[in-house]
């Protein structure tokens, strides 16, 4: 962990904020359009600018900070994230959760595109993340610890936050969305998983299957973040159907479902003070 890194890409943007992030967005594959719908005042900075951050290459991913209010709650949204199967290094894929902590931002909100692996999931469900599964072979807070940010054996038990996960859960059901509950399971990818590896993680307790969010989730947890997540089922997983998994079903789910999200996402953060 390379707190002058983080601190550096911290000052950098901290001058060009309209004001103090509350909470950051991260959004996933084909979701990134929430990012279009800030309110002012806002500003975009894309990540190549930002000293120390590596570039997204990933596709449905804009690459690029977007700073504004949404439902009047100052967010700093990453139109786009960094997955280790772009060859990044892990520590550079959670530096801009470290950055928004510096900024001051309190709360992550995350989404993603996932797999589904629970039976009794559609393709097009939501799901609200209730704990995760770390298959990725690599955990962010490997190597010198830095204690400014948090502590060496940080705690996962509650990791995505209770009472955030109740608000969301209010939300859905005044918005009439119906939200799954479950356990993502994190792969390095950038291979889909074999059948076989589907079967493992069912007797697991994973519930969905995607290639992201745990290394920013266990940054945000480690800086004392609070954390909401969520997932679109945006095909089963392999072996689920006889059939093919595809690149192009997971964005065109995205584009199709994601406006569900996207209210679902405004809701919570109107209703964010009754937390
Ligand atoms: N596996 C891994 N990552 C994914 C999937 C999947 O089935 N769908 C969307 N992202």
């Amino acid at each position: 962990m390379d707190y002058q890194k983080i601190c550096r890409a911290a000052e950098y943007l901290r001058p060009l904020l309209p004001e103090i992030p509350q909470v950051g967005l991260i959004l996933g594959s084909g979701l990134g359009e929430l990012g279009e719908q800030l309110e002012e005042p806002f500003c975009v900075i894309p990540y190549e600018e930002i000293p120390g951050f590596v570039r997204s290459t990933a596709p449905g991913h804009k690459g690029r900070f977007v700073c504004g209010r949404l439902s009047g709650v100052p967010v700093l949204c990453m139109q786009g994230r960094f997955h280790c199967y772009e060859g990044y290094n892990i520590e550079d894929v959670v530096l801009p959760v470290q950055v928004m902590r510096l900024l001051g931002a309190e709360t992550l909100l995350l989404t993603n595109a996932a797999g589904g692996i629970n039976c009794s999931f559609q393709v097009g469900d939501l799901m609200l993340l209730t704990d995760h599964i770390n298959f990725l072979g690599h955990n962010p807070l490997t190597g010198p610890n830095e204690p400014r940010l948090g502590p060496r054996f940080c705690d996962m038990s509650y990791t995505y936050t209770p009472s955030l996960r109740k608000l969301a859960l209010e939300s859905a059901e005044r918005l009439g969305i119906s939200l799954r509950q479950g356990v993502y399971l994190a792969t390095a990818g950038p291979s889909y998983e074999t059948p076989a590896e589907i079967r493992a993680f069912r007797i697991w307790g994973a519930d969905a299957v995607g290639m992201s969010t745990v290394p920013e989730v266990i940054a945000a947890a480690h800086c004392g973040m609070k954390v909401l997540a969520f997932s679109l089922i945006t095909n089963m997983a392999a072996g689920v159907l006889d059939q093919p998994l595809s690149e192009e079903e997971v964005i065109e789910i995205g584009k199709a479902k994601g406006h569900i999200l996207q209210n679902l996402v405004r809701d919570i953060l109107a209703h964010l003070s009754e937390e």
